[in-house]
């Protein structure tokens, strides 16, 4: 299996997991790192609505926790099968940890796959090297 092959069926697998009973949407994500390892993420949302936390960022703080630092794919899917195109602020967030050439890993049931720079998703990116 390619590594996107792999990053969407983890992706998939773990969407099975959103806790999503406000929106109906759920969402599920799978971050590779440099190294290999591969984590994943759902959505998880809350009766105060604006505490919901995105399955992007679910994966990306397991990673990150875990001593990853460098990121080397990111795939998204949902749960109407349609791309998946995280929102901006976990562009933002992921962006942080991608590498500078890291692939975002996207399908539709009817358009197909979707395999782009991830920072395509995200002209202009905030820039932390900035302020170090
Ligand atoms: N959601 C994600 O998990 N990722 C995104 O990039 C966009 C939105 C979730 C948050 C919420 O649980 C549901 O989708 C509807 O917005």
């Amino acid at each position: 299996m390619s590594e996107r092959d792999i990053l969407i069926s983890r992706a998939k697998e773990t969407m099975a997991n959103a806790y999503a009973p406000y929106s109906g949407f759920k969402v599920g994500a799978a971050i590779m790192t440099d190294d290999g390892r591969i984590y994943t993420g759902c959505n998880v949302e809350n009766s105060s609505y604006g505490a919901a936390i995105c399955a992007e960022r679910t994966a990306a703080v397991k990673a990150v926790s875990e001593g990853a630092r460098q990121f080397k794919a990111l795939a998204v899917v949902c749960s109407s099968e349609e791309y998946a195109f995280p929102c901006g602020i976990c562009r933002q967030f992921v962006g942080e940890f991608m590498d500078k050439d890291g692939m975002l890993y996207l399908e539709d049931k009817e358009q197909g796959e979707l395999s782009i720079p991830f920072f395509d998703s995200i002209p202009y990116f905030f820039n932390g090297e900035r302020i170090k």
